[in-house]
Parts: C-alpha cells; sequence; structure tokens
C-alpha cells in the first residue's frame, strides 16, 4: 500500500469513529462555528435553483444552511466520506425538514458527479485533510459550471488556534509539520492561494476569519475534544490514572488564559476563508 492509501484508509477509519461525538457536539459545533458558514454560503452567492454540492460535509451543517437558500427550486447534494458521518447529516436533515438535499457518501478526491453539473461547492475544514488536495480542487472545478464558485475553509496557523492547541500540546504533541495533510495542512501562508491557481481557478480571494470556540467549563472543552477527535481520544485511554491526570492538569494550566469571569472558556479559532471562480 502507497502512503498515500495508508493514510486514506486510516483517515477514513478515523472520520468513522469520530462520527458519533460529532454528532453528539453538533448544536455546540454548529453555533461556534456559524460565523465560517455564513461566509462561505454567502459567497457563493446562492440564487433560488441553484444545484450546490458540500463536499467532507460532516454532520451537513454549512451545506443545510447553503439549502435555504437555493429555495424555490434549487438543492444542496450533501457529501462525506465517512458514511456514519453521512447517517448523521441524514439523521439532522430529517429533523430540519429539509425537502431539497441529497445526502450521500462520496469521496472528496473522486467527485462522483459530471462536468459543469452544480453551480457552487462548498467545503468546510476538508480539502486540507486530504492525501492529495490539488487532485480534489481539480475534481471541483471539472464540476463546476463555467462562472460557478468554490468557497471553502481550512485552519491558519497551529498558534492561532489555542481550541486545538492547547489540548494538543496537553498531550505532548509537537507543532504540526507544514505542508503535510491534516488540519493544519495549508496553515503555510499562499498555499491556499498557489493550490488553487494550479487548479485553474479565477478571482480568486483569500481571507482570514477570527471566532471563538466557547464551553461552558473547562470539563465541556475536555469533553467536546475528546467527543470529536479520535487522535486524543486514544492518547487518552492509553493513560496511566498518574499521567491521565497530569493531562488534565496541564489542560487546565493551558486553559487559563481563556478563561472568563463566569468559568466558561473562550478559545480563540482562525481559519483562512477562500473563493474562486471555476
Ligand atoms: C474536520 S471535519 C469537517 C466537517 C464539516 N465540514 C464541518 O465543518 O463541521 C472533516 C470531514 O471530512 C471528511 N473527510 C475526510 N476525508 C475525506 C475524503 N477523502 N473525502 C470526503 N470527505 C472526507 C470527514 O469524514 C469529516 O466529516
Amino acid at each position: 500500500m502507497s502512503d498515500a492509501e495508508a493514510y486514506r484508509a486510516d483517515s477514513r477509519d478515523r472520520w468513522e469513529r469520530a462520527a458519533a461525538g460529532w454528532e453528539a457536539q453538533r448544536d455546540e459545533h454548529a453555533r461556534d462555528a456559524q460565523p465560517v458558514a455564513v461566509w462561505l454560503v454567502e459567497h457563493l452567492e446562492p440564487q433560488p435553483g441553484y444545484r450546490l454540492l458540500e463536499l467532507a460535509a460532516g454532520v451537513g451543517d454549512t451545506g443545510l444552511l447553503a439549502a435555504e437558500l437555493v429555495q424555490p427550486g434549487g438543492t444542496v447534494v450533501i457529501t462525506d466520506a465517512a458514511g456514519a458521518m453521512v447517517e448523521a447529516a441524514k439523521r439532522r436533515a430529517e429533523e430540519l425538514g429539509a425537502k431539497n438535499v441529497e445526502v450521500r457518501q462520496m469521496e472528496a478526491e473522486w467527485i462522483d458527479l459530471g462536468a459543469a453539473s452544480v453551480d457552487g461547492v462548498l467545503c468546510r475544514w476538508g480539502y486540507m485533510l486530504l492525501a492529495d488536495p490539488a487532485a480534489a480542487l481539480r475534481e471541483t472545478r471539472r464540476v463546476l459550471r463555467p462562472g460557478g464558485r468554490v468557497a471553502f475553509a481550512a485552519w491558519t496557523d497551529y498558534d492561532a488556534n489555542p481550541w486545538f492547541k492547547v489540548a494538543d500540546e496537553a498531550l505532548g504533541g509537537e507543532p504540526p509539520v507544514a505542508g503535510r495533510p491534516g488540519p493544519f495542512g495549508f496553515a503555510e501562508p499562499g498555499h491556499v492561494e498557489s493550490l488553487l491557481e494550479d487548479a485553474g481557478f479565477d478571482e480568486i480571494l483569500v481571507d482570514t476569519l477570527d471566532f471563538a470556540m466557547r464551553l461552558a467549563s473547562p470539563d465541556a472543552y475536555f469533553e467536546r475534544q475528546r467527543a470529536m477527535s479520535t487522535r486524543l481520544r486514544e492518547a487518552l485511554d492509553g493513560l496511566s490514572p498518574a499521567d491521565h491526570t497530569r493531562v488534565r492538569d496541564a489542560l487546565d494550566a493551558g486553559l487559563e488564559p481563556y478563561l472568563q469571569p463566569d468559568g466558561s472558556v473562550a478559545l480563540p479559532a482562525r481559519t483562512w476563508v477562500a473563493t474562486a471562480l471555476g
């Protein structure tokens, strides 16, 4: 198996196992990440009747927001590689009574749609996780009609994202290596622009968007991270009780600068937001 294939297999397995935690934390994550969903959807300039595609949708919040804005007559194809995420997104769509969405399992690197078949593509925090993001962006351009837009988000640098760094450092994590697939794979300034240029996109706009992950308490942060990250869960589950306590103490110390007077925690998050014409 090639390195890329091994990475894909491991990643698929992890996301299948992470889905239950993502569904359990869905409301809090959707609330905190809402400014990013709004930026992405607005930059696609959705019109009634549009057919949009969401890649790596997780539990589907961004696509479901877009679905409201393409009515009447429009549809959103909400996709993710992990079957368990797709099932969670379907449950959410049913709960909201969203009739104009199609929720499907799909690989972002091999988009199972015809050329020029959609008016816009959304992807919040997906492309940078892929073994071959350049291939996924070429695929994205292939399925976009002429004049259609892509809008996506990818994390900026580790230091600007304490929501991730605090837990990672408490577990002894090292800063991520630039350019490797993962949450910070697109962190390097200029990387997003060059990927879009290489894939043939025009009118490229890349910006940063700051927001906060808000947790009711340090315990709630611990629980959210544990629920949503299989890596963290596995690392914690492998610790002796004494090491577990040490990690919790390190985590509490890391959270201190972000504690609010009411005992809640507000952790800064910074993401690239990008849009371009296909
Ligand atoms: C960080 S989550 C983001 C979920 C959602 N877009 C959000 O913003 O809440 C990444 C998602 O990418 C999906 N994913 C990972 N690799 C993928 C691939 N090769 N093709 C499609 N989806 C993939 C995972 O299953 C997971 O749902």
